[in-house]
């Protein structure tokens, strides 16, 4: 990175902190978000008119990097596009992974908790479309130590939005939903469909089970007009240092172990971000109401792999690599059948695993402050108590 662009990172990461702090808690708005009235003609239902969208969770991974790619050159309509971005900034939500936004003036943050039936029914009143409901608890290891945070965030707070988006009357709801709901495959299985029964394991996955069951009776009920995304192992820039890629990437480039589970043969169906970013905009635009679809990368490896393609990309040695005691429940295979997304609307994954990782280990190369920052403060707490312990 040129020392210009450090420079601008490092200013526009400042302003960013200062957004967070501000009293009133909300980022001053780039342009007013205009209210289109209860007297607006209905629009057609086609998606092909959809501006106003909320995002929920758009401060984390995959929401950041969806938002960037709304307001980005691959969207055709981004310059007419306004988002709304509601995010209560828990240890994943970071403001950092929006500070390079294309059309800053399209975008506003409300920071906020979707289970305040209050603070959503204000947001939808200014004429929200469509809502893409990213915000959740989503690491499955820290579901093990406070699954009571998951259901509230991932069940009572999807809850909250569909009714109030029902009121509102919404005309696309996208529940962004996760393959753990399947449960575990054996090795010869074939991939999981969309009508493979639902059997979690952990607590996250139960709680995103329990969250699609109640977006299918508000489907099914009231005939909300809500559609479940169901997508493997996401990787890529803004991944919080917690998941297994950019653990693993970061701690290689701190010459620190790389704890892998068990006896690392776990396997994982890995996605880049920007693929998953793709199928859910084509969802939105053409997904038909009341259905579910799968995503995946056809990048089935396991977490072995992973790690070695890791440590050989970055020259570093295999020695690093520690097995440490297994994950509780930890499920051994996911494999997606996404024949369905790419039937119906043409979607498949572009990146292959191997280019998609160089170019994420080539991010958090350049990227280190994002993440540095991060190792320091709050995670490393976590980091103490998970895996403080397995490491001696
Ligand atoms: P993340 O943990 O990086 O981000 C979650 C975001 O939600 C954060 O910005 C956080 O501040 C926000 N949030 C949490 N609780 C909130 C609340 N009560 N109100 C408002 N905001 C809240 O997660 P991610 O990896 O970006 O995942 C996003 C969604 O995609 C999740 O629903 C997850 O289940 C799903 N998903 C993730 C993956 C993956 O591989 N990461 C794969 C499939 C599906
Ligand atoms: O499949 C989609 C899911 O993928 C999403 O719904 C979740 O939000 C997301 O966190 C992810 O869940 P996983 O549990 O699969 O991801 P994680 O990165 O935590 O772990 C990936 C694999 O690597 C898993 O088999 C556990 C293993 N692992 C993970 C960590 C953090 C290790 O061996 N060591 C580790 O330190």
């Amino acid at each position: 990175m040129s020392r210009l662009t450090q420079a601008r990172w490092a200013r526009k990461a400042r302003e960013a902190r200062k957004a967070v702090d501000r009293p009133d808690r909300l980022d001053r708005p780039n342009r007013p978000y205009e209210p289109n009235g209860p007297d607006q003609p209905d629009r057609p239902n086609d998606g092909s008119l959809f501006v106003k969208i909320l995002v929920t969770g758009g401060a984390g991974f995959i929401g950041s990097n969806f938002i960037h790619f709304l307001l980005g050159p691959e969207n055709p309509r981004r310059v007419d596009c306004q988002v709304l971005n509601l995010d209560k900034l828990t240890y994943a939500g970071n403001l950092e992974n929006l500070v390079d936004l294309p059309l800053p003036e399209n975008y506003q943050f409300i920071h906020g908790d979707i289970c305040d039936g209050k603070l959503v029914e204000s947001l939808l009143k200014v004429g929200v479309e469509v809502i893409v409901n990213f915000a959740a608890e989503s690491h499955v290891d820290r579901s093990l130590y406070e699954p009571d945070l998951f259901i509230q965030t991932n069940v009572v707070g999807v809850q909250v939005l569909l009714h109030a988006a029902m009121r509102h009357k919404i005309k696309k709801f996208i529940q962004v939903s996760t393959d753990e709901v399947y449960g575990s495959l054996t090795p010869a299985a074939p991939g999981f469909r969309e009508d493979t029964p639902l059997a979690p394991n952990s607590p996250y996955s139960a709680s995103k089970a329990a969250a699609d069951l109640l977006v299918r009776s508000y489907f099914k009920t009231y005939g909300f007009p809500a559609i479940i995304t169901r997508c493997s192992n996401n990787y890529g820039p803004y991944q919080f240092p917690e998941k297994l890629i950019p653990l693993f990437i970061t701690n290689a480039l701190e010459d620190k172990p790389l704890p892998l589970y068990g006896d690392g043969l776990n396997v994982r169906d890995w996605i880049p971000v920007e693929d998953h970013c793709r199928a859910l905009h084509l969802i939105l635009e053409k997904g038909r109401e009341g259905e579910i679809y799968n995503i995946g990368g056809e990048g089935e490896r396991t977490n072995l792999e992973i790690t070695e393609m890791i440590l050989n990309i970055l020259g570093k040695p295999k020695s690093l690599i520690q097995y440490v005691s297994d994950r509780p429940g930890h499920d051994r295979r996911y494999a997606i059948d996404f024949s369905k997304v790419k039937g119906d609307l043409g979607w498949s994954p572009c990146y292959r695993l191997h280019e998609g990782l160089e170019q994420t280990i080539r991010w958090y190369i350049d990227h280190e402050e994002w993440w540095r920052r991060i190792k320091s403060g709050a995670y490393r707490d976590f980091y103490q108590k998970h895996y403080g312990e397995r490491l001696k």
